[in-house]
């Protein structure tokens, strides 16, 4: 397809002139002309040209100002200014309003065709990069829950926040449940599944984004999709940390957001899905034991080059309790994100209904405080690259195999 250039001076002569120099060019064809600003920005929108040569100085509206206009409303068309010596200041301000190119005046063929070549080759590959901000925009987020103590509210955190996420964003979220054992997503939503992740990874070398999408359970009530650990524990072992790849690079691609609940402890499993997040939410509570297990555990991940990755949730944080916010920042060396106030009538009131507190009762402190939880993770445009894998390490670290 030849180069579709428009020519805008308001002398006929020297449109005549960038005709004829143009005219031995197959590769570029003229396909109209203006002789002021504003015939130019009319005529852009039929006429769509690639490429449009422009004067500076003309009647109406001058090139500078047509340029603004075409820039901003026409942006597949790229404006060549065609100035005369001495016009420096011009052309500086000609650039800051979208000119991409300018040649001077008297111009060689040659150099009204290199320059017109050059400015559609950089537009052409610029269409056909994909933009990275966009790209980053798009990338699913992958949050782990995770906490290398037992009880401290994972999963009552992973499902609030999945249905949060649901709420604020109107996007796809999905929560898998990685607690392969002893998972309590599917009773926290009062789901009876006949299928779960250990059917699925019979299907072993098949699981793709369609066998996978098969084995989600849309839950209607809250709009996000689930993927339940096991009905027994002893299918636990089934499940391998390939699977769990498989799994999770499935459902980015199914999905905008992917909640995943974890048992409080590093396995082979937890560590693939710590390896694929671009979140980990590191939960505690505010005692002793949780906070010095929340200090191992984040020496653990510092380790393993996953600490980026972490931000701290205080669940059941209260003042009474003889510690603080302050403290445990102060000994994890790491800020608190987001504190989750005591709410016992609230948080067991939901989960015997098998319903999320987010949606039974979203005017109660914790569900507010879910819900910016939710939108700050849903403002980050930026993804997280997931760190490299490291599976070694961890074994290493941790003495197993
Ligand atoms: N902020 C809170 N206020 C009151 N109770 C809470 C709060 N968060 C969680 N709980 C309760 O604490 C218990 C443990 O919560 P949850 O099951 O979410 O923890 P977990 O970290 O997933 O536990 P496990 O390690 O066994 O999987 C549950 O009974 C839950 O209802
Ligand atoms: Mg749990």
């Amino acid at each position: 397809m030849p180069i579709k250039v428009m020519i805008v001076d308001d002398v006929k002569e020297t449109r005549d002139n960038v005709r004829r120099l143009l005219a031995l060019e197959d590769e570029i064809v003229v396909v109209g002309e203006a002789k002021d600003g504003e015939e130019a920005v009319q005529k852009v929108s039929k006429i769509k040209p690639d490429i449009i040569l422009m004067d500076i100085n003309m009647p109406v509206l001058d090139g500078l100002a047509a340029t603004e206009q075409i820039s901003v409303k026409f942006p597949n068309t790229s404006v060549i200014m065609m100035t005369v010596q001495g016009e420096l200041e011009y052309i500086k301000h000609a650039m800051t309003v979208g000119a991409r190119d300018y040649i001077t005046k008297p111009f060689s063929s040659e150099d009204l065709i290199t320059s017109i070549k050059k400015i559609y080759r950089l537009e052409y590959q610029k269409k056909l990069t994909p933009d990275s901000n966009k790209d980053s925009q798009i990338q699913p987020q992958t949050i782990v829950v995770f906490g290398t103590k037992g009880g401290v509210g994972k999963t009552t955190i992973a499902a609030n926040l999945a249905v949060g996420l649901h709420q604020v964003t109107g996007k796809k979220v999905v929560l898998l449940d990685l607690d392969l054992q002893f998972g309590d997503v599917a009773a926290m939503l009062n789901i009876f599944p006949k299928q779960t992740i250990s059917q699925l990874v019979q299907e072993n070398e098949l699981i793709d984004e369609a066998l996978v999408q098969s084995y989600l359970l849309p839950h209607s009530p809250t709009g996000i999709s689930v993927l339940p650990a096991p009905a027994r524990p002893q299918y636990a072992d089934l499940i391998t940390n390939q699977h769990v790849e498989r799994i999770i690079r499935s459902l980015q691609k199914l999905f905008d957001y992917i909640v995943i609940d974890t048992p409080a402890s590093f396995n082979e499993n937890v560590l693939m899905a710590l390896d694929l997040a671009t979140r980990i939410k590191l939960v505690l509570t505010l005692d002793l034991p949780s906070i010095k297990n929340a200090k191992l555990c984040l020496e653990v991940l510092e380790g393993l080059g996953l600490k980026e990755k972490v931000r701290v949730i205080l669940n059941n944080a209260c003042e009474d309790y003889g510690l603080r916010a302050e403290d445990v920042e102060r000994t994890l060396g790491m800020p608190v994100l987001c504190e989750l106030p005591p709410s016992s009538k609230v948080v067991t009131g939901a989960v015997n209904r098998g319903t999320p507190f987010i949606t039974l009762n979203p005017s109660s402190k914790i569900a507010e405080q879910v819900c910016q939880l939710a939108k700050s993770v849903s403002k980050k445009s930026k993804a997280t690259a997931p760190a490299r894998k490291k599976t070694g390490l961890l074994a290493g670290l941790l003495h197993i195999r």
